[in-house]
């Protein structure tokens, strides 16, 4: 499968882009087709937008609000020439409904308030300032997990293996990712001697995204069934979980991609360590804890089907919450590019923020 985003930076494993602003659109490696295809999607308004973050062609809490924010870019280019006196009332809506397009993952509502706050100082064209803009966001997402790649490594003692969960690599980032950013930064320091990635049911971002990145880097993955996580802890063949996060509520729980509670209270069972590897803004401290988090139920035919083949009988209903929370207590560290939080706490997270 052809990786066409040349090298950009000379950190090792970087070599993929899931969100590009290419001849003034936005350019998506449509990730429901992989592995299987490799495909570009070419975005030209904020409702094509909207619909590629509703529907996972782009998916990963800061993807999806790096995608936001040049979707701001697209829309408000649209209400200038439409309305060039009054286009910030006209993109009101536009900016609502893109904040809307997902609820779990705060990093979409924080690059649209990042735009929005860029905006009210606008007079005249808005696209080359809101590109920029855009463009620092993007930047600083890829430059924070470069980062957070260093300083999860170092807490990686050499020969361990790690067990990922859901996609958190280039996919689900600007660029080279935050959990998986850790896993290309430890290999990069062959701390690793395995890398093991649930399937991460029903999307199967894990089986399909993550070996995906890993296979095209040439970092060895092994994938396993979701439950198959206790028992590869019970045969100590993992020191670490490491895993992203949708939001960091201000107490220090974090809600990701449904299955990750399981995978932290058996690590805690088996005595594995646990790390949640995110940017600052994943954390929303206007979140007070997890139970406050908003979750994302997604359709019954996700979990009744599998690869478009219905796999339970007619009659047969599902629940299909797209994210847990995992409580504080149950994580070792939380690693983000201010710095690293040991067994987080209220008055830690809030440290950090100070910082
Ligand atoms: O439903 P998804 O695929 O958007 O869920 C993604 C996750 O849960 C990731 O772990 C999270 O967004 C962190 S990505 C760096």
């Amino acid at each position: 499968m052809p990786v066409t985003q040349p090298l950009e930076t000379p950190i090792a494993y970087d070599r993929i882009r899931a969100v590009e602003w290419l001849d003034g659109r936005i350019r998506l490696i449509d990730q429901r087709l992989l592995p299987g295809k490799f495909e570009h999607l070419m975005l030209q308004t904020l409702p094509e937008a909207v619909h590629a973050i509703r529907d996972m062609a782009v998916r990963g809490a800061p993807a999806i609000g790096i995608t936001a924010a040049y979707a701001v870019v697209l829309a408000a280019h649209t209400r200038y020439a439409e309305n060039p006196t009054n286009w910030q009332a006209a993109l009101e809506p536009d900016l609502r409904m893109l904040a809307e397009a997902r609820p779990t993952a705060v990093n979409l509502r924080w690059a649209v308030e990042r735009m929005r706050a860029c905006i009210t100082t606008l007079s005249g064209d808005p696209l080359p300032v809101l590109l920029a803009e855009a463009q620092r966001i993007h930047a600083e997402d890829i430059a924070a997990n470069h980062r957070m790649g260093e300083l999860g490594a170092a807490l990686i003692e050499p020969g361990s293996g790690v067990l990922t969960h859901c996609n958190t690599g280039a996919l689900a980032t600007g660029g080279y990712g935050t959990a998986l950013g850790v896993v290309r930064a430890a290999y990069a320091a062959q701390r690793l001697n395995a890398v093991y990635a649930d399937e991460t049911r029903p999307w199967l971002q894990g089986a399909r995204l993550t070996a995906w990145e890993l296979v095209q880097e040439g970092i060895p993955a092994t994938v396993i069934a979701d439950s198959a996580g206790a028992r590869l802890m019970h045969e100590q063949r993992v020191q670490w979980v490491i895993v992203g996060a949708d939001r960091i509520a201000a107490n220090g729980d974090v809600a990701n991609k449904i299955g990750t509670y399981n995978a932290a209270i058996v690590a805690r069972h088996h005595g594995v360590k646990f790390m949640v590897v995110a940017p600052i803004s994943t954390v929303d401290m206007a979140t007070p804890d997890g139970a406050h988090i908003p979750i994302e139920q997604r359709a019954e035919s996700e979990v009744l089907n599998f690869a478009g083949q219905q796999t339970a009988p007619e009659g047969a209903r599902a629940w299909n919450p797209a994210f847990d929370v995992t409580p504080a207590e149950l994580i070792d560290a939380i690693v983000t590019e201010r710095g690293v939080v040991l067994n987080p706490s209220r008055e830690k997270m809030a440290a950090l923020m100070r910082t």
